[in-house]
């Protein structure tokens, strides 16, 4: 497999979400998530990362056999809606050490504060009081830590969006502020994340007309069995109505269903059919039939993969391999950024960069005798080059520096009145002199 950086533009925009490794995938997910995430990876100039949060899955679930088997079904059911591995850079989590190590060093610019309002963490505080528990009560580190986890996620792959769901939002502005800590201690080294949130993605309501949703216990699995398929679509709630009474679809579980996997012609007909007085059991196989046309053919793909372990963890693997041609070069940097380094480094381009800055000109500001203030233009030796006449206020004088530092020599006609003519220095020094600050700030 060749490097994930050779064969595409460094400017290709890079989009990265993750999946918690709990639960069996169902239509909500499919409809949510999983499908629109496919259709985004197959766009030009788009890099994704797609990845199983397995580290996330342990703050939530102690039970080893089904971390591992919905690591599994998760990544087999990516597959089966056609995500290309190698196309995408897929991968568990728990397969890159480089994020439990990156998620230290953002530990260290976390303040502990910020983590106390987290949502998720807050929940279970506000849960513990109204109860009269000790607030930390059933409280992991874990949950606390989660944001930071994330953030590691986020930042190890200089991701530009994150597409995620509402209840995400906190997290991504929680990553953007670890960033933005370490960038200011240690230098420009991560990119600050973008939330995507796809207004147009429907949310499906599960077999009560609540949110399709594992905490409702009222979720249509993905790739049930057919016929468990049909049984679960039978047990969608309805109102009362008999057939041949016409039904409202605004508030039908069963229409935003339907809605979610047909065409615009379709629904339009299904619309009228309700109008008509289509019978329940009627709707319900429609939405039966719609939701199998797509899913069938995925299914079969699905249970040839779950029933191959071996060739997902191998799929897996060549995508950490891909992922760490990224992490492991980028941990080696931030280690060096933050001073665990080899013991026998020296600063030498820390010092270069120190001798080319005393190398250039300078502007000092100063306020003279009279009262007024003024600036000048001094080489690395010392030699004046320009001299100002004397400013009412500071922000004056700035504001000609300012001037002469965006435009240089061009902007020495126009403040020629504040300036003095320095004896023996010519406008094509001055106007060399600007050039190379112009350059070294560039
Ligand atoms: N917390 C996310 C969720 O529950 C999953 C996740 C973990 C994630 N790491 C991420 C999403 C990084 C986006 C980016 O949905």
């Amino acid at each position: 497999m060749s490097p994930v950086s050779s064969h595409r533009p460094a400017s290709a925009l890079r989009v990265l979400t993750g999946i918690t490794t709990t639960g069996t995938p169902h239509l909500g997910n499919y409809v949510g998530a999983v499908r629109p995430a496919v259709a985004a990876s197959r766009q030009h100039g788009v890099e994704s990362f797609y990845f199983l949060a397995d580290y996330h899955a342990l703050i939530k679930c102690d039970e080893p056999a089904r971390i591992q088997r919905s690591t599994l079904e998760i990544a087999a059911t990516w597959l089966a809606a056609g995500l290309d591995p190698e196309r995408v850079t897929f991968y568990r989590q728990s397969d890159i050490p480089e994020i439990p190590e990156l998620t230290w060093l953002l530990t260290c610019v976390t303040g502990k504060g910020l983590l106390n309002r987290a949502h998720a963490y807050k929940a279970s505080v506000d849960k513990n009081e109204a109860a009269g528990h000790d607030p930390d009560a059933d409280v992991t580190a874990g949950l606390f830590m989660y944001p930071v986890l994330m953030g590691a996620d986020i930042l190890m792959f200089k991701a530009h969006q994150v597409p995620v769901g509402r209840d995400q939002i906190q997290h991504l502005e929680m990553a953007r502020d670890m960033a933005q800590s370490f960038n200011h201690l240690y230098g420009e080294h991560f990119v600050l994340p973008e939330v995507v949130i796809e207004e147009s993605v429907a949310t499906l309501p599960g077999l009560d007309g609540r949110k399709m949703s594992k905490s409702y216990d009222n979720t249509i699995p993905l790739f049930a069995p057919r016929e468990q398929m049909r049984k679960l679509i039978a047990g969608i709630v309805t109102d009362s109505r008999a057939p041949g009474e016409p039904k409202d679809v605004q508030g039908s579980a069963l229409f935003q269903l339907y809605q979610a996997f047909a065409s615009e012609e379709e629904t339009a007909a299904l619309r009228q059919a309700y109008a008509a007085g289509i019978a329940w059991g009627e709707a319900k196989q429609l939405l039966f039939e719609r939701i199998d046309r797509e899913v069938a053919p995925m299914r079969e793909h699905y249970e040839a993969l779950v029933n191959d372990p071996a060739r997902i963890e191998a799929i897996l693997r060549a995508g950490a391999a891909k992922a760490r041609q990224l992490a492991t070069p980028f941990m080696a940097e931030l280690r060096q950024a933050v001073g665990l380094r080899n013991l026998g480094w020296q600063a030498a381009p820390a010092k270069k960069e120190k001798a080319a800055r005393a190398a250039l000109p300078v502007f000092k500001q100063y306020r003279d005798g009279d009262g007024k203030f003024y600036f000048k233009l001094v080489d690395a030796h010392g030699q004046l080059l320009l001299q100002s006449r004397g400013f009412d206020s500071p922000k004056e004088a700035g504001r000609s520096i300012a001037q002469l530092q965006q435009q240089g020599a061009a902007a020495l006609p126009a403040l020629e009145a504040q300036l003095q003519a320095i004896a023996g220095v010519s406008t094509d020094e001055v106007a060399a002199a600007l050039r190379q600050l112009f350059e070294a700030a560039a």
